[in-house]
């Protein structure tokens, strides 16, 4: 599994902790997009990095971070093809694969401890879309790009 991983400085550590996290797991590559300090950059420019590889396909799934996650999700979420879960929890992680079939998760730097952040990554690699009744709604939700409010 390729994964692209990016933050702004407000999440810039907690990327460090979450790339060791998934160096557990055999066969993920990870690509890092940046920040790589902690000079301020905009959320947004970094969500369209990582969110790039995804949509383009060189990248199975993307992780966002910014201070808070909000920011970074919601830039993520405009980007078609996107279905990013700004995730503070493991079961909100766990089901956004499982129900969302999010192909990008977020999280805020300044809100989670290694922790708690590297249980959310463990759960949301490990955890798969179960289709069925769930992906009619997805259509659905990717519909909503391509129609008028
Ligand atoms: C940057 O200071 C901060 O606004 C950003 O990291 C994020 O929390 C925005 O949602």
């Amino acid at each position: 599994m390729n994964i692209t991983i990016g933050s702004d400085h407000g999440g810039v550590e907690l990327k460090d902790e979450i790339k060791m996290v998934l160096r557990e797991f055999e066969g993920i590559r990870v690509k890092d997009v940046g920040t790589f300090g902690r000079e301020a950059v905009d959320y947004p420019d970094i969500a369209r990095k990582v969110c790039a590889d995804v949509v383009a396909g060189h990248a199975d799934r993307g992780i966002v971070l910014c201070g808070t996650g909000v920011g970074i999700s919601i830039a993520a979420n405009k980007i078609p093809g996107i279905r990013a879960a700004l995730c503070g929890d493991v079961y909100t992680a766990m089901m956004s694969r499982r129900h969302n079939d999010a192909n990008v998760l977020a999280m805020g730097g300044r809100v989670l401890g290694f922790g708690p952040a590297g249980e959310i990554v463990r759960a949301w690699i490990r955890s798969e879309f179960e289709g069925g009744r769930h992906a009619r709604r997805i259509e659905k939700v990717m519909e909503l790009e391509d129609q008028e409010a």
